[in-house]
């Protein structure tokens, strides 16, 4: 079914969340259990708050997630949305995801709705380095301010290209694929919304049920994005 829209859609859209990175060993947010912020307050540990008046509990948030991101990598599921990129299949991919995962794979389209955790940069000044910085536990810039991840704080605004970027693409998308996220953060949960009302075909791969599961034309859940997308990738290659 996933392989049959695929192969027939003009124009696709992938759209990601943490769902997308847990067979890496990420953890995501928010399933049971395992969701980081079943054991962290976002609120104390990455926000604008957290980075102005609890900047250790901050760092130690981000250090563990910097560290994490590159003991692990892309996993086959990334490797295969690249390379339907690569064949025509997909035309981009929306990720709220900051581990570069889908860049690494060989994407090309990829709009960081949240920015990014491969580099970190100046509260001051806004230099940017590699985060390996926060690996040698090297916190503050040359000019003294405090270095930080490029990634989306809650507080903060979203990144203005990726943004735009992002409602151009849902909006000339015909189909429109979610992959792990449970869509409940906005605006970046707007997009799939976006992409059917002008018309898209939605279709939301994601282990649990979402509140958007209403709009969709296909829901899949309780599967792994790895095996769908490996078995959506052997359907359209019997083509
Ligand atoms: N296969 C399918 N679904 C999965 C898998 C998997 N292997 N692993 C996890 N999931 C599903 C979970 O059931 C969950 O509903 O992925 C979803 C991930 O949802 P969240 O943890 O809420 O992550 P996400 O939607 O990306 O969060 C959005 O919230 O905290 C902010 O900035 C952060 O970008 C993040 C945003």
């Amino acid at each position: 079914m996933l392989g049959d829209l695929l192969q027939v859609s003009k124009r696709t859209i992938v759209y990601t969340g943490a769902g997308m990175s847990t067979e890496s060993g990420l953890p995501d947010f928010r399933s049971a259990k395992t969701g980081m912020w079943e054991t962290e307050d976002p609120a104390k540990v990455a926000s604008t708050t957290a980075l102005n008046e609890q900047f250790e509990q901050f760092l130690q948030f981000y250090k563990q997630r910097v560290i994490a991101a590159k003991e692990t990598g892309p996993h086959a599921g990334h490797e295969i949305l690249a390379k339907w990129e690569k064949q025509g299949l997909i035309n981009g991919i929306i990720t709220q995801n900051v581990d570069g995962f889908h860049t690494m794979a060989g994407s090309k389209n990829v709009m960081e709705l949240h920015g990014t955790l491969r580099n970190v940069h100046c509260e001051t000044c806004g230099k940017v380095y590699d985060n390996e910085r926060y690996a040698h536990d090297e916190f503050y810039c040359d000019c003294g301010g405090k270095l930080r991840p490029s990634v989306v704080l809650f507080g903060e605004m979203l990144p203005e290209e990726a943004f735009i970027q992002s409602v151009f693409e849902s909006e000339r998308a015909d189909l429109f694929i979610v992959l792990g996220s449970s869509l409940t953060v906005t605006p970046a949960n707007q997009f799939p919304l976006i992409a059917k009302e002008q018309g898209a075909k939605l279709v939301i791969v994601n282990m649990e049920p979402t509140e958007m599961d209403r709009y969709a034309d296909l829901v899949i859940n309780e599967r792994k994005i790895g095996e769908v997308l490996n078995e959506a990738d052997k359907a359209v290659k019997n083509k």
